[in-house]
């Protein structure tokens, strides 16, 4: 086509530049009551883009190409009363809601996770702000990378939460929301105080530990089943000044690469301090049987520190006569820390690179429990599965383990059932996910089965009472029902589905993982929504 190609590959874009964008179809495809809908938003004045409007097909893209959907339309919203009144317009003509932060869900959920919802992108509503007592309030159109440096620029401040800034903060806090410096800050959603959500019946509400305390729980974890929330506020923390990153290559036949991993598992259990993040990612490499794996991480903290926290992992490593083929450990500012983790250069998301930034992948999670490792066996199965793979001719692949838990964690200092959040016991999560060679769509045929192997190289060497979980931020679509439900929200689930029968008893907001509704999936089908009272004097207004 003559365009100049160059590739941009790290874990938050994989941006081919000057590639014409590839649109869905602009075909008009009609859903029951989406006349009605489209008429109730035209009449309450609302902006809306739905099939056959321009921009449509644009608006209608997720940031994962291998499941498009098509909405029966898309508001953007300006304040929380037009969410409640989009809410209630979906509710009067029976359609299901899905709110849209930053669209990174793996599953596509924010666009409903099938075709036919109403998306309420929430892109508008983009205020920020950092108060006086050190609390900081966004709502939730912003970006992570927006937060972030709106939080610095406005008093030194910060949090922690996920690496690429182009992820939105309404679903990233939804389900969690882990980064680099959780084990010493919590999740995202550990630094929320209160929240503003617009509820199932268009009720907007406060949501914290004095107000609907029970929907504060709910949300912290699992929001996209019970409301959608506008704004969150929470506390924040003076950014430190000298962050160490730092990377150790190793490339090991599987049988080393086994040991590296034992220490790490070891390290990670008992000698971690909550000041370092830390995590071991795999990659393909060109040689088979060799394992491509780094131990990286980010230790807040200054570089002797470091050395003194670090040493018994590497020196435990280099006492197997393994040292690292590369290292670098350099130290730097918050913002720049942020920048060099984002690994895009920016943290400025209006920035082409990441306005446009996709991939078409799957991807599946495995969560380790802390009185539940892993095993030698299991440990050694899955670098010999990996090690094998090599440079893949059909799949791009890589593999990341995030330290959550250990000694001191944040994340661990909370009871499991402090929140909806049910991972607590997790002391490292396992992230295997698989792109399109190019990351444009189609996604091969062999990518499914190719994440599915890498999986059961490990749980199928684990004993089969083995318990752990999956980390919900990585959503995996595949899941049968009693596999995403135990694995997201292990004891937690009984009363998320009390809680949701209460907040959402007829599941508008309804997507494939929402949780379900202690009623009968018959009797909500029966129930129509015009039928709600508060629904039905709102279209008579
Ligand atoms: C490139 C990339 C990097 C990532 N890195 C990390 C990481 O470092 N750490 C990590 O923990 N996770 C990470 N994730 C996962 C990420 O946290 C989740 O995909 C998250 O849900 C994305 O949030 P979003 O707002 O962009 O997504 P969306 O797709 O907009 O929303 C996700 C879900 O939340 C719902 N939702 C959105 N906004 C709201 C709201 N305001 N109120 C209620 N429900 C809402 C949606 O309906 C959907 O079900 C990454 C994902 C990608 C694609
Ligand atoms: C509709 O919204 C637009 C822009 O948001 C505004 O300028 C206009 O006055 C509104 N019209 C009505 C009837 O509310
Ligand atoms: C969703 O709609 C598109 C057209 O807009 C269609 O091609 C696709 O098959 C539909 N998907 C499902 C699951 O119905
Ligand atoms: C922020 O919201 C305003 C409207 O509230 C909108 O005009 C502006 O484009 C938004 N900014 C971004 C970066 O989306
Ligand atoms: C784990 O580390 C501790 C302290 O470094 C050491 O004493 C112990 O032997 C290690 N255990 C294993 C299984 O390597
Ligand atoms: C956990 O950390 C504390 C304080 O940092 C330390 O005293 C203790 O020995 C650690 N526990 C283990 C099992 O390493
Ligand atoms: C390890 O880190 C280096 C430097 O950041 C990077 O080039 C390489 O791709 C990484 N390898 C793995 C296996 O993550
Ligand atoms: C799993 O089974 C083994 C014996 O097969 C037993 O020793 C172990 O306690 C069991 N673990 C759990 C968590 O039930
Ligand atoms: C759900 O709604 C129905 C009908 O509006 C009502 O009869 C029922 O009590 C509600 N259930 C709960 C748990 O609130
Ligand atoms: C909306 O739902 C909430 C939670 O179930 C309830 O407390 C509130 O009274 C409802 N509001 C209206 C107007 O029905």
């Amino acid at each position: 086509m003559g365009f100049l190609q160059s590739w941009t590959a790290s874990v938050c874009t994989h941006l081919l530049w000057f590639l014409t964008v590839t649109n869905p179809s602009t075909t008009l495809t009609s859903t029951l009551g989406q006349g009605e809908l489209l008429e109730c938003l035209r009449t309450k004045n609302i902006t809306t883009v739905s099939p056959g409007s321009p921009g449509f097909s644009q608006d209608s893209l997720n940031f994962n190409r291998r499941l498009p959907y098509t909405p029966a339309a898309i508001v953007f919203p300006e304040s929380a009363q037009q969410v409640s009144t989009a809410i209630l317009c979906a509710a009067g003509a029976g359609i299901h809601v899905a709110a849209r932060s930053g669209g990174h869900n793996y599953g596509a959920f924010s666009l409903g996770g099938k075709n036919g919802s109403l998306v309420v992108d929430l892109a508008n509503m983009n205020k920020t702000a950092v108060h006086a007592d050190g609390t900081a309030s966004f709502q939730t159109g912003n970006r992570l990378g927006d937060v972030a440096l709106t939080l610095f620029n406005k008093g030194g401040r910060a949090m922690a939460h996920g690496t690429c800034p182009h992820v939105g903060s309404g679903g990233h806090a939804g389900c969690g929301g882990f980064g680099f410096a959780s084990r010493m800050w919590g999740l995202l959603i550990d630094q929320v105080e209160a929240a503003e959500v617009v509820l199932a019946n268009g009720s907007i509400v406060q949501a914290s530990a004095f107000t609907n305390s029970d929907l504060f729980w709910a949300i912290r974890g699992a929001s996209p089943s019970f409301g959608i929330v506008t704004e969150y506020t929470t506390r924040t923390h003076a950014a430190p000044s000298e962050n160490t990153i730092f990377t150790y290559t190793y490339l090991a036949l599987p049988s080393m690469a086994t040991k590296i991993f034992l220490e790490f598992q070891n390290f990670s259990a008992s000698s971690a301090p909550p000041e370092l993040g830390l995590q071991v990612s795999v990659r393909p490499y060109w040689q088979r049987g060799v394992v491509n794996m780094n131990i990286t991480g980010v230790y807040y903290g200054r570089i002797s520190q470091f050395h003194e926290v670090f040493r018994p992992l590497l020196s435990s490593i280099s006492s197997m006569g393994i040292n690292p083929y590369y290292e670098d450990i350099t130290t730097y500012a918050w913002v720049p820390s942020l920048i060099q983790l984002s690994e895009v250069g920016t943290l400025d998301t209006s920035s082409p690179i990441l306005k446009n930034s996709h991939d078409t992948f799957f991807a599946k999670s495995l969560m380790v429990y802390d009185d539940s490792l892993l095993n030698e066996k299991a440990i050694q199965s899955f670098f010999d599965y990996v090690g094998l793979l090599g440079d893949h001719p059909q799949v791009s692949w890589f593999v990341l383990v995030d330290l959550f838990g250990g000694n001191g964690s944040a994340i661990r200092a909370m009871a499991n059932t402090a929140t909806a959040y049910s991972q607590r016991k997790g002391l490292y999560n396992f992230q295997m996910y698989a792109s399109s060679p190019n990351h444009e769509p189609p996604f091969p045929a062999e990518g499914l089965p190719f994440v599915n192997e890498m999986f059961g190289s490990i749980t199928r060497n684990m004993p089969s009472n083995w318990s752990f979980g999956a980390f919900a931020c990585y959503t995996d679509p595949t899941l049968e029902p009693q596999q995403w439900q135990s694995r997201y929200y292990g004891e937690n689930l009984p009363k998320l589905i009390t809680l949701r029968s209460l907040y959402d008893n007829k599941t508008l907001f309804n997507y494939p993982q929402a949780i379900p509704n202690s009623r009968l999936n018959s009797e909500i089908n029966s129930d129509m929504y015009s039928f709600i009272p508060t629904v039905q004097r709102f279209l008579n207004v």
